[in-house]
């Protein structure tokens, strides 16, 4: 799979063997460790990780998890890791998340991203409802999710212990009329 987000700066394509030693760089990243929900701290855990994504990206029909790679439109740069995962329990939401590695933050990359997965899971996916989380003390992430129109919906506490702290999570979400509101209004 290959979005091209025109006329930005980025593609997001599926991930390949190739993106072994991306992925390693990105488990490596400190913000990635300390804020991230996702368990990349073994090769183990790396290889079963990109081999799940790849084994997801053959599928032609029941496609649940899209882990794509952002990568520099022009020089094909790994840039960071992305996703957007169909809840297989309610298949009308989806969960995105985007972690850049540190060179490419704060470049607006992260909202172009997320502004693309949220023309894909409503338009393309038929979502009915799409979301994101990040750890409470992540800053970036819970502004960027906002200025993407994303709904602040509240935070479950502590619930999970993140490498090095109890991980509040905070929630934001969009619905479908929400999103069509959102680009009635910016055609
Ligand atoms: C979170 C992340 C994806 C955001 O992507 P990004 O490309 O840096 O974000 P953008 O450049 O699009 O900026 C979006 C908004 O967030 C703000 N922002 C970005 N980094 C910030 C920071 N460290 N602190 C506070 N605000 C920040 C920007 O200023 C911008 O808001 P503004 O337009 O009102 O000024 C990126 O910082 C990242 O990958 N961080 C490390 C991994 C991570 O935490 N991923 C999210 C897991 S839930």
């Amino acid at each position: 799979m290959s979005f091209c987000l025109p006329p930005t700066r980025l593609i997001l394509n599926d991930l390949t063997a190739a993106d072994l030693c991306n992925i390693q760089a990105i488990a490596r990243d400190p913000d990635f460790r300390k804020y991230v929900l996702i368990w990349l701290d073994t090769n183990e855990q790396i290889a079963a990780f990109l081999q799940h994504a790849m084994e997801e990206a053959k599928k032609t029909e029941g496609r649940l998890d899209y882990v794509l790679a952002a990568r520099d439109r022009t020089t094909r740069e790994f840039l960071g890791l992305t996703f957007i995962e169909i809840d297989p329990a309610q298949k009308s939401t989806a969960e995105i998340g985007i972690v850049l590695l540190p060179a490419f933050c704060r470049n607006g990359y992260g909202s172009e991203i997320l502004r693309e997965f949220l023309r894909f899971g409503f338009e393309t996916l038929g979502m009915h409802r799409v979301y994101g989380k990040c750890d409470e003390q992540n800053l970036a992430s819970a502004r960027m999710m906002e200025k993407c129109g994303l709904v602040y919906e509240g935070t479950i506490r502590e619930h999970v212990w993140l490498r090095d702290h109890w991980r509040s999570t905070r929630y934001y979400g969009m619905v479908e009329r929400e999103y069509r509101q959102l680009t009635s209004i910016s055609r």
